[in-house]
């Protein structure tokens, strides 16, 4: 501040803290207890997953975090600091990260904006300082902040607040906003989060709304749903996220396959829900398909375009650096589709996002698909590129179209 002609004149602003850069220039990838376990968690589950991260590849096919979601919550000491259960997680928190950290993965921890968690643990309401140190000391890596019990609260200010605390507390933590997209968090979050929920919470079931007394939870279907219109809103440094994969948790193999396969083609968060230290084959191989993961991981970071519907199916192409594009059909529906492919009917401009156009009549792409792992020919001659296919029930056939 200067004493300028008499007058009071500010020289410095209070500048509004920037969240922690470069912690999400691709969509996170790692593992949550919710969808599995939610409140009941232990110490020994957490290492036990971190464990089985590395032993079944799963961490060096770039899943990173092991995130504890609710319930982990003890009380605040005397000062206010929040404190892990203690029969829960004997050795207390920073044990848990130490271990992680040694597994060479990274941990995530939960809170919420009020004055309770959704399962009534305490929440940061007041304490998000406090709570932001803990965590850094801890060595904590990634926050998940829920919306429940927040009465009075602004989303705006309550979410541009825990990002300062973050900030301040010194060690970079991805924050993860879980909000469920009430207040359109897409419109002003970019500069505030890494990746905001755009849903209500998902349920292990392909297409059906699960229904409570004043909320519902949705089916795979119906996340894509909503997350299908808010592509312009997402890319590299913060994404929609339409909630934790459910894979291996009870849907069949081609459901499985297809909501996998549609979260790459969204570039959505790829947090995994699923008991990976007992997971069959098929749900290992659906998971660890890394030429899929290279979908979503993709460095251009454009959320897939729903381009077409016909026919009872849904047609959704990604662009990718490079030039190549993801191509996916996916069958919403219960019974097998038969179509017939040809790709002059895919000529196509993404106006609203990446400006890219396909270009079939003039660029000619090789076509591999992401699920046998096979060449399927080439994009360029019609009587070779016009193809009958079967798309079965609640499925997708996926290409990779290589330059
Ligand atoms: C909310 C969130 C879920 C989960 C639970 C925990 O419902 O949306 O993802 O974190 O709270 O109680």
């Amino acid at each position: 501040m200067a004493i300028v002609g008499g007058m009071l004149a500010l020289t410095a602003l209070p500048v509004k803290a920037q969240k922690w850069e470069h912690l999400a220039d691709t969509p996170q990838m790692g593992w949550s207890t919710w969808n599995k376990f939610q409140g009941n968690i232990t110490e020994d589950i957490i290492k036990g997953i971190a464990d089985a991260m590395v032993e079944t590849g799963l961490r060096d096919a770039g899943y990173t975090y092991i995130n504890i979601d609710d319930c982990w919550h003890g009380k605040r000491d005397a000062d206010g600091f929040i404190q892990a259960d203690a029969k829960k997680f004997p050795n207390g928190m920073k044990a848990v990260a130490d271990y992680v950290h040694s597994r060479g993965l990274k941990l995530g921890i939960y809170s919420d904006a009020g004055t309770e968690t959704c399962a009534g643990m305490p929440g940061s309401l007041g304490h998000e300082y406090q709570d932001a140190i803990q965590y850094a000391r801890w060595g904590v890596d990634y926050l998940k902040y829920d919306w429940c019990n927040t009465t009075n609260v602004n989303p705006e200010g309550a979410y541009q607040l825990i990002s300062d605390a973050l900030r301040s507390a010194g060690r970079p933590i991805f924050l993860s906003m879980c909000e469920w997209g009430s207040s359109h968090p897409w419109k002003w979050a970019r500069e505030i989060g890494h990746s905001w929920r755009t849903t209500p919470d998902i349920w292990c079931s392909f297409d059906s709304l699960r229904v409570f007394p004043g909320y519902s939870q949705f089916g795979v279907m119906q996340c894509i749903q909503l997350n299908d219109s808010l592509r312009q809103y997402a890319g590299r440094g913060y994404w929609n996220d339409p909630d934790m994969l459910e894979v291996g948790n009870g849907m069949t193999e081609n459901e499985d396959r297809a909501h996998f396969t549609m979260w790459c083609m969204m570039a959505s968060p790829l947090i995994l829900g699923n008991d990976l230290r007992s997971m069959s084959e098929a749900t290992r191989n659906i998971i660890m398909n890394k030429e899929m993961i290279a979908i979503d991981q993709d460095t251009l970071g454009i959320q897939g375009l729903h381009y077409c519907d016909r026919g009872g199916l849904q047609f959704w192409f990604k662009p990718l650096a490079g030039g190549d594009w993801a191509f996916t059909i996916l069958n919403p529906t219960k019974k097998d589709i038969a179509c017939e492919l040809n790709w002059q009917d895919f000529n196509l401009t993404d106006t609203q996002v990446s400006k890219l156009s396909t270009n079939f009549d003039a660029v000619v792409y090789k076509v591999y698909n992401l699920w046998t792992h096979k060449m399927e020919g080439k994009t360029n001659r019609k009587s070779k590129t016009d193809r009958k296919l079967t798309v079965k029930a609640h499925d997708v056939i996926a290409y990779r179209l290589i330059k």
